[in-house]
């Protein structure tokens, strides 16, 4: 048993869609979650300067004393992971897009993904994808402007409108029946999107199933949190922490911090 924290770092406050899950499940867990807002998005960045900063998260979640990392971020989990498996000694739980789940259950046999540039050029993407998407149409698209929009607090705004007509249009017009998120941003993108799409697409994000692999890890690793422990959640950010507290919503503690 441990009541060290979990650590999960994102490129910003989108990986709180995650944190979000992990805490309904595993509530006695203590965590800390860091917002890499200052250098967001990651997505356009190449796999040395993604690497570059997944390690400095790393380090420091790791001086917080955390036990687990959880990199709440498709493109540092397929840009970065396996570097930073190699080089510390502790678990990581990473994030990839949902392209199984979606691949099995299509019935138009055409599934749409909307990712960062960082994630669908990724190697680890493509090995996913032709394990079990080989036969499916996969729509990609390069949600390019997207984060950054998140990032200034701008989700209900006309350009994220504008922007999600023009990356759906082509999901749309191909008959898409599933939309695999994949990227931590985007499930604050979700009323949205449901009002763009048509009613028969269903929107898969990965937010469950790293909650429920976070608990299998930490129970492999006989690293739970005492039932009685209260589970105190504590929120970093270098970019404004006023838009991670809006995001947020609930009264948790978001603190300026340089990183
Ligand atoms: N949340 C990150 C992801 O899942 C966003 C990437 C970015 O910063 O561009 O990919």
């Amino acid at each position: 048993m441990s009541n060290s924290p979990i650590g999960i770092f994102d490129s910003g406050v989108g990986g709180t869609s995650i944190w979000r899950e992990i805490h309904k499940l595993l509530p006695h867990e203590n965590t800390i979650y860091l917002a890499d807002s200052a250098n967001a998005p990651y997505g356009p960045k190449g796999k040395e300067k993604i690497i570059e900063l997944s390690v400095k998260n790393t380090e420091l979640l790791l001086e917080k004393g955390c036990k687990l990392i959880v990199v709440a971020c498709n493109t540092a989990t397929t840009n970065a992971i396996k570097h930073l498996r190699k080089n510390y000694n502790i678990p990581f739980i990473g994030i990839e897009p949902a392209i199984k789940p979606a691949a099995l259950q299509t019935k138009s046999n055409t599934i749409g993904i909307l990712a960062t540039k960082g994630t669908l050029s990724s190697e680890l993407f493509h090995k996913t994808t032709d394990l079990y998407a080989s036969g499916v149409n996969v729509i990609e698209q390069v949600g390019e402007g997207l984060v950054p929009l998140i990032e200034n607090g701008a989700i209900d705004s006309p350009e994220m409108e504008k922007l999600l007509k023009q990356y759906l249009a082509p999901m749309i017009s191909n008959n898409i029946d599933y939309l695999v998120l994949g990227c931590s941003h985007y499930p604050y993108l979700i009323p949205k999107l449901q009002t763009l799409l048509p009613k028969h697409v269903t929107i898969i994000d990965s937010g469950i199933a790293v909650a429920r692999q976070t608990q299998a890890i930490l129970a492999y690793y006989n690293l739970s949190a005492q039932e009685l422990n209260r589970g105190d959640c504590i929120f970093y950010s270098n970019g404004k922490p006023e838009i991670l507290r809006a995001i947020l919503k609930d009264n948790f503690t978001v603190e300026a911090l340089d990183f």
